[in-house]
């Protein structure tokens, strides 16, 4: 197993981004904690990571914002010198009050730019993984819950934004794959759903036991180290998808 890779889990002061921090920190990876307010609680999981005898370090930022992305990239390459893994995990557009751009502008937009800002930062053999739903990324194939609608659509543009660059990847011997989940179990975003439109969690659910934070997460981890070709998807859960896709 590789060791002392300095990984950057956007988004990963909850949720899928926390789990997979802890799995990379845990398989010897300095895990960088990227958060968008909640700061306590980035550092709370960076704390549990430490007095678990891994290494972690936080790192606030929105990355809808042009210049905190820019920020924390100067940052990550101020303190560590390059980045060996980036998992994009970081996603939106659910909030309440959001902006009707706002979805496109941090699942597509801000996905993109990132990836633009740190490539030059990250070395041969780096990795990256795309993390989303199997809602976004069978979008246009299969039916979404009209609230889920913007967040598929723009999720679903920011993989084919990040295909695109697949050419960059590749003459830079770059590694990146797309992780693809069905309906996680417990999660906030589920319970959300679930709130407003309680029958698209129900279709889900009837296919089966969701699959949990854990071992979505566990996927992600291995999609940093496993030998995919480059753009690979792994799909974790909701095996109607694959059958009739
Ligand atoms: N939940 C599911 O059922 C499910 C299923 C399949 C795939 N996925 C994918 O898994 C990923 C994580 O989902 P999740 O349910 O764990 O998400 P979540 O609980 O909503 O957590 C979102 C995380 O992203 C951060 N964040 C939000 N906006 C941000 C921004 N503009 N800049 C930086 N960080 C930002 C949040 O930070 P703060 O707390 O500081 O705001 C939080 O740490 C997403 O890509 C999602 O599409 C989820």
């Amino acid at each position: 197993m590789e060791s002392n890779r300095i990984a950057l889990v956007t988004g990963a002061s909850r949720g899928i981004g926390a789990a997979t921090a802890r799995i990379l920190a845990a398989r010897g990876d300095h895990v960088i904690v990227n958060y968008r307010e909640k700061r306590r609680r980035a550092q709370d999981l960076a704390d549990e990571i430490a007095a678990s005898g891994g290494s972690a370090s936080i790192a606030g930022a929105d990355l809808s914002d042009e210049a905190a992305a820019r920020a924390l990239v100067r940052d990550i390459v101020d303190r560590a010198g390059r980045l060996d893994v980036l998992v994009l995990n970081a996603s939106g557009g659910l909030e309440r009050g959001a902006a009707a751009d706002y979805a496109m502008s941090i699942n597509r937009d801000a996905q993109l730019r990132l990836v633009r800002l740190l490539l030059p930062h990250m070395p041969e053999g780096a990795r990256i993984v795309f993390v989303t739903s199997h809602q976004a990324h069978f979008h246009g194939r299969k039916p979404v819950p009209a609230d889920y609608e913007p967040i598929a659509a723009s999720k679903r543009a920011g993989e084919d934004a990040l295909r695109e660059l697949i050419p960059e990847f590749d003459s830079r011997r770059i590694g990146f794959t797309v992780v693809s989940g069905d309906m996680i179990d417990g999660t906030i975003i589920v319970r959300l759903l679930e709130r407003r439109d309680p029958d698209a969690v129900a279709a889900r659910t009837e296919h089966g036991a969701l699959p949990t934070v854990e071992e979505f997460a566990t996927a992600v981890a291995d999609a940093t180290i496993g030998d995919h070709a480059l753009g690979h998807t792994v799909y974790i859960g909701g095996a109607d998808y694959l059958t009739h896709s």
